[in-house]
């Protein structure tokens, strides 16, 4: 073996070492992740399949109509209570909270947590990345 061909074989087998040293990238951990970054990763077809659990009670669509919860039309930057013709209690009237995406995920995460009192009878949904496709599908169906 000439000293070329030797040379080019230590070469190649380091570059073969060095690429297996390398650690696969790892994968994202959505655990602690906030609302605003799960969003970037949000599923729409899951978020509407979650919608089924609201839908009994709210529609979505301008115009719609309210049934046992408020029509969610132009909820997201929206004070509160805001849909003209329905009949909020008064714990939310005075919760003093603006829909944005952190303050929906609140209420989505624990309704009675945010807002004590309220009257919508949801218990909640635990798992962050289920409230993030939710969300992302409840602005995508409001605005
Ligand atoms: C059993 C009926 C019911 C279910 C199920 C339900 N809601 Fe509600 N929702 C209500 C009622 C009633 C209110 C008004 C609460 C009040 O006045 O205290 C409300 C209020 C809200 C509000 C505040 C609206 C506003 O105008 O300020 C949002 C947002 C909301 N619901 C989203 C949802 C989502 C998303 C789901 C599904 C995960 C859901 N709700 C499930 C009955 C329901």
């Amino acid at each position: 073996m000439n000293s070329l061909k030797a040379l080019s074989l230590v070469i190649l087998a380091a570059l073969a070492l060095s690429a297996c040293g390398q650690k696969p990238a790892e994968p994202a951990v959505n655990a602690n992740a906030d609302v605003t970054t799960l969003l970037a990763s949000a599923d729409l077809k899951q978020g509407e399949r979650s919608f089924l659990q609201c839908r009994a009670c709210h529609s979505l669509n301008e115009g719609g109509i309210n049934k046992v919860g408020p029509n969610l039309y132009g909820v997201f930057d929206s004070p509160a209570g805001q849909m003209e013709g329905f009949n909020y209690s008064e714990a939310l009237l005075a919760s003093g909270v603006v829909w944005d995406v952190q303050t929906m995920d609140d209420w989505l995460a624990r309704p009675a947590e945010l807002i004590p009192q309220n009257r919508m009878v949801f218990v909640g949904i635990r798992d962050p990345q289920k409230r993030a496709n939710l969300i992302a599908y409840l602005q995508q169906q409001t605005q």
